[in-house]
């Protein structure tokens, strides 16, 4: 097996490899043996209480059964750390998450060097249950810990020219051993419009299940939107730029005839070489075996987010 597959063959070796997991898991006998706990006891170790209130913002208390951690926290996409689903888990403890800051720049009238500390403090912090759905296709339901994406917008003001927002990940060699690969274009660049970061639902995260994110999940601070695939939730946020164009992201580079840059998520618009009208639950009794379920238009957040996108070819704009 190649270490430096070509991007356009990523996606399959993931399922692959996803599928291999869980054999490993099911072979090791009972979850209590597996690799989902022995990360879990690493990310005890790391945990620190982070609360967050129930969210008022519509749809954002999703009633359905969280993952358990154990799974939220092993089974993980984060390629600067390997493209194994567990290799984010082994390997990620060597991300310095301290001192950390995140620049905010480009379109904007007060353009700002956020210390983490600042940011841990800008806004009441927010427990919300959000499904995250995998372009690969399968499904989590997190509960995250942050607030809105909005509340640092503001802060900033946009200028008139800005119209999309660019998200980068932190790229470094020496803390993260897959970002020499050739895997994707580093750093991992993502993007949305600028009226798609400033819906309420759109979350700058800092910590899920009540504590902060374990550095697999994007420590110390990262993106949620959970209406699109999980791939435009950026990790470990080091700079959010304001532009006039839309970005060029990471896997729109890697392969753009395969991700595009809206990414809703949408099960009547295939993946070129996969249906996406349903998912496979990660977690209790979960695996190679577990029930598919429906994928909803929108991840479920139609009703919020729908409006959004009135008028536009969903097809074409995929
Ligand atoms: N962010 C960075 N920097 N690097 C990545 O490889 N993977 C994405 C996204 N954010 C990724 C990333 C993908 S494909 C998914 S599905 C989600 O993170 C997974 O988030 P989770 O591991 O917390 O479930």
């Amino acid at each position: 097996m190649s270490l430096h597959p070509r991007s356009s063959e990523i996606t399959p070796r993931c399922l692959y490899e996803g599928r291999r997991e869980w054999m490993k898991r099911l072979a090791a006998g009972a979850l209590g043996t597996s690799l989902a706990s022995w990360a879990a006891r690493d990310a005890l170790a790391q945990a620190t209480a982070l609360p967050g209130a129930r969210s008022a913002v519509p749809g954002a208390m999703l009633m359905d059964k969280p993952t358990p951690k154990a799974d939220a926290s092993s089974y993980n996409n984060f390629y600067e750390f390997g493209t194994d689903k567990s290799d984010p888990a082994r390997n990620a403890h060597t991300l310095k998450t301290r001192p950390w800051t995140v620049a905010v720049e480009g379109e904007v009238k007060k353009p700002k060097v956020f210390d983490l500390d600042e940011l841990l403090k800008l806004s009441p912090m927010e427990e919300r249950i959000y499904r995250l759905r995998c372009v690969e296709g399968w499904s989590m339901v997190i509960p995250w810990v942050g607030y809105s994406l909005a509340e640092l917008i503001k802060r900033v003001e946009p200028t008139g020219n800005a119209k999309f927002v660019e998200f980068v990940t932190l790229a470094d060699p020496k803390t993260m051993p897959f970002v020499g690969s050739r895997v994707l274009d580093w750093p991992y660049v993502e993007g949305l419009r600028l009226d798609e970061a400033v819906h309420p639902l759109s979350l700058l995260s800092f910590g899920m299940y009540g504590e902060v994110l374990p550095n697999q999940n994007g420590a110390p601070v990262r993106l949620v939107v959970p209406w699109k695939y999980g791939f435009k939730s950026g990790k470990s946020l080091v700079k959010i730029r304001f532009v006039d164009k839309q970005p060029r992201t990471a896997w729109v580079k890697a392969a753009a005839q395969e991700y595009g840059f809206y990414s809703n998520v949408n099960p009547k618009v295939d993946h070129p070489r996969w249906s996406q009208a349903t998912e496979r639950p990660i977690g209790d009794g979960g695996g190679i075996f577990a029930k598919k379920k429906p994928t909803l238009m929108f991840n479920g957040y139609e009703a919020q987010v729908g409006q959004l996108y009135a008028g536009m070819d969903l097809a074409k704009n995929f």
